[in-house]
């Protein structure tokens, strides 16, 4: 889409990304966690955050609460705001990874759209998408900030998973999902989200 600033051109500097890289030790990249509330997104970025602090690596997590107190506190949750809180959080993710850190972008992000959008603004290989694939009956028995009883008694309107909705990852790069019913612990997810990163150099 065409922006509204016109007349702008790119400025370049003579520092680029693959010198940054090189001075840290590691590859940008995006890693952007999507599902439902109350489906452990911020807290495998945390923990994952941590796990990388601890081998060198430098990351940063951008999260839906913490960043809508702040950059994205003009929106609100119909389907237009969503798409401009992740369209934000996308161009945000990118800037990142072109500093050489690995971004973790934790966001319901209920929109197929809005998360291919973002995809599509990094390089190959740069978005690796986390589908944190938990029912939503766990989800709501959780209910940590006591959003959903809130979301069903009709005092929160337009509640992802409640009455309104979430579009399912079709080709994630990772899902999260029980196996024989029992899901993983974040420290065991971590652990799995080490591998990929290794493995993906
Ligand atoms: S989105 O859909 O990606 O723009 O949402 P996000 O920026 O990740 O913000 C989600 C957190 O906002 C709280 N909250 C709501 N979530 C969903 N629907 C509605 N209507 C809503 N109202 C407030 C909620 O605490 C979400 O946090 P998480 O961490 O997902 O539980």
């Amino acid at each position: 889409t065409i922006g509204k600033s016109t007349n702008i051109l790119w400025q370049g500097c003579m520092v680029k990304r693959e010198d940054r890289q090189r001075m840290l030790n590691q590859k940008g990249c995006v890693i952007w966690i999507t599902g439902l509330s109350g489906s452990g997104k911020s807290t495998l970025a945390c923990t994952l955050d941590h796990a990388l602090l601890q081998r060198g690596k430098l990351s940063y997590v951008l999260d839906g609460d913490n960043v809508r107190h702040g950059l994205n506190n003009n929106l609100g949750f119909s389907a237009e705001d969503r798409a401009e809180n992740i369209r934000r959080v996308g161009e945000v993710a990118k800037l990142f990874a072109d500093a050489g850190v690995i971004c973790i972008a934790s966001f319901i992000s209920p929109y197929k759209r809005d998360r291919d959008a973002c995809r599509k603004l990094m390089a190959p290989g740069d978005f690796i998408e986390v589908y944190m694939d938990v029912a939503l009956d766990v989800c709501e028995q959780r209910d940590s900030k006591g959003l959903y009883k809130l979301a069903r008694a009709g005092k929160i309107k337009g509640f992802t998973g409640v009455d309104d909705p979430y579009e399912s990852p079709q080709e994630p790069e990772i899902v999260m999902k029980a196996v024989n019913g029992v899901y993983a612990t974040p420290q065991e997810m971590t652990v799995q989200m080490l591998a990929y990163l290794e493995d993906n150099g």
